[in-house]
């Protein structure tokens, strides 16, 4: 086994709801700034944990989830588990110093949420190298880096699905309430729709496949426009309000690959004033605490849920398992031998009061 050096360790003490970002700060500035790495020998778990951003909401709640999930293993477990959590401030060659940072301090598992899907290959290299299986998340690199070794992992959910079962969502509302959706009574569903970053899996295959449910089931769509805004609230709000400006009343669906986006987009709504009535159908993708708020109150039609929970928690127990040696397919159910996939599951307002128990 690697020689393994002790640093400062994940907080053992419960913390009260909405410290948890503070504390990810807290730790990715001290490891910046370079602190801890103190060269005692010790037999804690290093997990290195490059985020591509904290300013994204999905990867903070998978953030926070991993920062509970390690102390809930730590306690079930008896195995100290130190979570060093970086962020990549969108820029990949920030996040190849993390990576290389992470290496040095001898971390065990490094589970990657890349910036850049196409710069995977140089992770997989300088991670190989030093012999530390790696386990990539959320932005998925190609088949061919996964390839590479094999203590590469992927831990995600289809893309092809989320998009699968937005598409469902539409569709049935639009057998349910055909009359109320179509509102120019034309037969055909006319849309917008909002799009993440360009080049992201979830983007390209939610944006694909939710329309394309709909077709497959006989309906006839029209696209009246699409933009990407990045995943961005903000954006998608910027975007809406130009739409709602040029296309008058006309949109009846918006699909936005995100709920934050979606979020921006009932802001504009909300912020043009038009009578709820005339809103379009608005679905997201995520089931984030905000927009289970809004599907509660209706301005969201539905969402589909993203288990950022699940995905940490299948990270902590592959780590756990790398960790001691055991074949990680004994702890989580792997494809291929490198792909952990989590369920998406879709949410209305029917089914909403059991996601919140849970
Ligand atoms: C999530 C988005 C998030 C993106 C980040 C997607 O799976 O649905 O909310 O912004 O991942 O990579
Ligand atoms: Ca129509």
């Amino acid at each position: 086994m690697r020689p393994r050096i002790r640093s400062f360790s994940s907080p053992s003490c419960p913390r009260p709801a909405g410290s948890g970002r503070m504390a990810l700060l807290l730790l990715a500035a001290l490891l910046l700034a370079g602190c801890g790495g103190r060269k005692n020998q010790d037999d804690s778990l290093r997990i290195g944990v490059a985020l591509y951003t904290q300013d994204d909401t999905f990867i903070s709640t998978v953030a926070q989830n991993l920062e509970w999930l390690a102390q809930e293993a730590e306690g079930r477990t008896g195995q100290k588990i130190n979570l060093f959590i970086s962020d990549g401030r969108s820029s990949q060659s920030t996040q190849m110093d993390q990576v290389d940072r992470f290496l040095a301090r001898q971390c065990d598992v490094l589970c990657v949420n890349l910036v850049d899907r196409t710069a995977a290959a140089v992770i997989i290299d300088k991670a190989e190298a030093e012999g530390v299986p790696l386990i990539f998340f959320n932005r998925q690199p190609v088949a061919e880096d996964i390839q590479r070794w094999s203590q590469i992992y992927y831990v995600g959910a289809s893309a092809q699905e989320s998009g699968a079962l937005q598409g469902r969502l539409v569709l049935d509302a639009w057998r349910q309430n055909q009359e109320e959706l179509d509102r120019n009574g034309d037969g055909v569903l006319q849309y917008a729709m909002l799009e993440g970053e360009p080049g992201h899996q979830d983007a390209l295959l939610r944006t694909e496949y939710s329309v394309k449910t709909l077709t497959d089931a006989g309906v006839e769509v029209e696209k009246l426009a699409n933009d990407t805004a990045n995943w961005n609230r903000a954006q998608a709000s910027a975007r809406t309000a130009q739409w709602l400006e040029e296309l008058d009343g006309q949109i009846e669906v918006v699909f936005c690959n995100n709920d934050d986006m979606a979020l921006g987009a009932i802001d504009a709504l909300e912020k043009q004033g038009l009578d709820r009535s005339l809103w379009p159908l608005i679905v997201g993708v995520d089931a984030t605490a905000p927009a289970l708020e809004a599907v509660a109150s209706g301005q969201l039609y539905g969402t589909v849920l993203n288990d950022g929970r699940g995905q940490a928690q299948a990270m902590v127990d592959m780590a756990l398992a790398l960790w001691s040696g055991e074949d990680p397919a004994q702890a989580v159910d792997l494809e291929d031998g490198h792909y952990v996939w989590l369920p998406y599951r879709m949410v209305t307002r029917e089914n909403l009061d059991e996601l919140r128990e849970n």
